[in-house]
């Protein structure tokens, strides 16, 4: 029987009933909360057991993909805002 992974159809965005979010958080991480599978770069699942984990965009983590409050330290900002892509 074929695992089933964050990739299928029937998984994306939400699953077992709790859709998963992500959320940019001022001057910080994304939160990703609710059910989901984070996979590494060979596709294998990263086995968190976790419900709610913030990944580093300020690039300085020293636990990557994760946040380490590193961006705390610094000028790292998210303002102005980048948009989304649909403003491209
Ligand atoms: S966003 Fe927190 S260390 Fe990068």
């Amino acid at each position: 029987m074929r695992r089933p992974t964050s990739a299928d159809p029937d998984r994306a965005g939400s699953a077992g009933g709790h859709p998963c979010s992500i959320a940019a958080y001022p001057d910080g991480p994304y939160l990703v909360r609710g059910e989901f599978e984070l996979l590494d770069e060979d596709g294998h699942s990263m086995g968190l057991r976790r419900q709610t984990i913030a990944l580093c965009r300020c690039g300085r983590t020293r636990r990557a993909p994760f946040c380490d409050g590193t961006h705390k330290i610094g000028s790292f900002t998210t303002s102005p805002s980048t948009g989304s892509p649909d403003d491209a």
